[in-house]
């Protein structure tokens, strides 16, 4: 949008002048006060001095080059050489009006052909059979928005699952089906007493009875081996489990384009360690295999001493699996910053095998906490279940449609308006967090109507339809008409320019894998718009024209809000 033709044009104007215009390019950026103009290029000082010359002159010598009077007015310089550019309200109205016939982009151009890019997103990958908790959404919901955002800049984005759905904790549920398991209530309720079952177990293990912790071992590694029993036990549990998980996916709208599990790669992984080990990259070390770095001592193990493979080998099989069958530029991990090291190495030995030209990102967060500061946990101590938490959300959100409804919903609409405000909530109460922070969870801060909240952006948007339907109008005849949009008041100005903005802030989510860079712009959006109704009457503007103008940039503030939401896996409502 107007910061990449801006960037066009400099870079026409530095060429010949300098040898890489590009470097220089992320100088120019909004000007964070308007008397600086809109933009500001900051790039004399650096320049002058690689070229060893006084700052204003080589922004004068920059501005000579420059040909913008289409897009600004003369350009100012101020201070020790800052190039300040004031957009003329012609331009601003053309690009909106482009905006505006834009369905389905809203004037957000599509990435260059030549800079799209296929990208793998690995996010969610709960452990099956184990309750899904609190720490899950975040994966979920992160990965989500990444997915989405990639997507809609124009790059092929292939979602990939991949569940822990071959680790010990099958060997519990397995110790524990044969041990613990109360038959009659496992046929009427299988997802609760599987998990019942799987408390039982760990919690023994955990009290350091051997036997048991020994015994769950020998089960997991007796699946491994393909053990028949075993087999049927794991083929029998696995979709109870995924039907639990699948009934938050729903809830989320959330879905993969591949849900490729551990199992999928069990009878891979010999193959890596042998390729490792001949290759020279991993080597044994007191009967089991690792791989070692310079300057470490800590190998990733990826053969134990009793042949057991470890996470690792898992993931280094997936890893060629992928490059084999998609052929991706990038692989980005949305996971817990507490398996950093377990990346680190991972990328590492990844490197060590020659492969360079892949980015592989470890997309890390932090921890979700309760009021108290402490990992969330419920009253007695236990996680806190997914399910139950949508629930919760919901249930208060449903208070909150209750108490305010003026519209006369009908107890359906009711429902499906408290649905998508509580759900809303938590989704976006995780993605609005810069993500490397660990939060507290608070149903009453997410929910609030005021601050940066899905609540209070459901409302923004809401209130802006509400306009249409007050004002009887048409929608779609509005953006038919042609008259100029109108400028002149600053509110308008400066919702203009925020509009505008919106593909720069999902460069910028997306540029350090970061969505509440999106968040901040939808909530700088909302706040515009508020300031600009405030001040400027829509319905009852003072002339045809001049309502047609302030009815399309209420169209073009809706459309905005609801897209951004929609990149970030939030629904929105046309009344709350
Ligand atoms: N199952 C893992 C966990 O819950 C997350 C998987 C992340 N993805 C991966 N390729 N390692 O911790």
């Amino acid at each position: 949008m107007i910061l990449n033709i801006l960037k066009n044009r400099f870079t026409l104007a530095l060429a010949g002048f300098i040898d890489d215009p590009e470097s220089y390019l992320d100088l120019i950026r909004p000007s964070q006060d308007a008397k600086f103009g809109d933009f500001q290029a900051n790039f004399a000082m650096p320049l002058a001095k690689k070229l060893s010359r006084v700052p204003r002159e080589v922004a004068n010598e920059i501005v000579a080059r420059l040909k913008i009077d289409d897009l600004c007015q003369p350009p100012e310089i101020a201070g020790p050489g800052f190039i300040n550019l004031r957009l003329r309200n012609e331009f601003l109205a053309d690009m909106l009006r482009k905006a505006v016939n834009d369905e389905n982009r809203i004037g957000v151009a599509l990435i260059e052909p030549s800079k799209q890019k296929t990208y793998i997103v690995d996010y969610s990958g709960p452990n099956v059979a184990k309750p899904m908790h609190v720490g899950h959404i975040r994966s979920t919901v992160i990965g989500n928005a990444l997915a989405r955002m990639l997507r809609f800049q124009g790059h092929r984005v292939i979602t990939d699952n991949h569940l822990g759905d071959w680790g010990t904790q099958f060997g519990m549920i397995i110790y524990g089906y044969r041990n613990f398991l109360d038959r009659e209530f496992y046929q009427k309720n299988p997802v609760e007493e599987l998990s019942r079952v799987y408390r039982v177990v760990r919690q023994k293990a955990d009290e350091s009875n051997e036997e048991i912790a020994a015994a769950v071992l020998a089960e997991t590694a007796k699946l491994h081996a393909g053990d028949v029993e075993n087999l049927k036990i794991w083929n029998e549990v696995l979709p109870h489990s995924m039907d639990e998980i699948n009934q938050i996916y729903q809830r989320l709208h959330i879905s993969f384009d591949y849900t490729l599990g551990e199992s999928f790669y069990h009878n891979k992984l010999g193959d890596v360690v042998d390729d490792l080990l001949k290759s020279g990259i991993a080597r044994e070390t007191d009967g089991a295999v690792g791989v070692f770095f310079d300057g470490e001592e800590v190998p990733m193990l990826i053969r134990k001493k009793d042949g057991a493979f470890l996470y690792g080998t898992t993931d280094l099989a997936t890893i060629r699996y992928r490059l084999e069958t998609f052929k991706p530029d990038a692989i980005l991990y949305v996971v817990d910053f507490r398996q950093s090291l377990h990346f680190e190495h991972l990328f590492k030995t990844v490197r060590l095998t020659g492969i360079e030209n892949i980015e592989l990102t470890h997309i890390k967060f932090g921890t979700v906490l309760g009021e108290d500061g402490k990992p969330f946990k419920t009253r007695s101590g236990d996680t806190v279940g997914l399910n139950g938490l949508l629930n919760e959300a919901e249930k208060r959100a449903l208070e909150i449609v209750r108490s305010n409804d003026k519209s006369g919903f009908s107890e359906t609409e009711q429902l499906e308006t408290a649905r998508r405000i509580g759900i809303g909530a938590i989704v976006y109460a995780d993605l609005s967090q810069n993500r490397e922070s660990d939060y507290v969870f608070s149903y009453d801060k997410m929910l609030a109507m005021n601050g940066n909240t899905a609540t209070y952006m459901q409302y923004a948007f809401a209130r802006v339809r509400s306009i249409f339907v007050k004002g009887n109008i048409d929608i779609q005849e509005i953006r038919t008409k042609t008259e100029k949009l109108v400028l002149t008041e600053p509110a308008e100005r400066a919702l203009a320019l925020e509009l505008l903005k919106f593909g720069e802030a999902i460069g910028l989510a997306l540029r350090d894998y970061r969505p509440n860079f999106l968040t901040a712009y939808l909530f700088e959006l909302a706040n515009k718009y508020s300031v600009f109704f405030e001040q400027c009457p829509v319905l009852k503007a003072a002339d045809d024209n001049l309502k047609t103008s302030r009815l399309l940039l209420c169209d073009l503030t809706a459309r905005t809000l609801q897209k951004g939401l929609e990149l970030l896996g939030i629904e929105t409502v046309e009344r709350m």
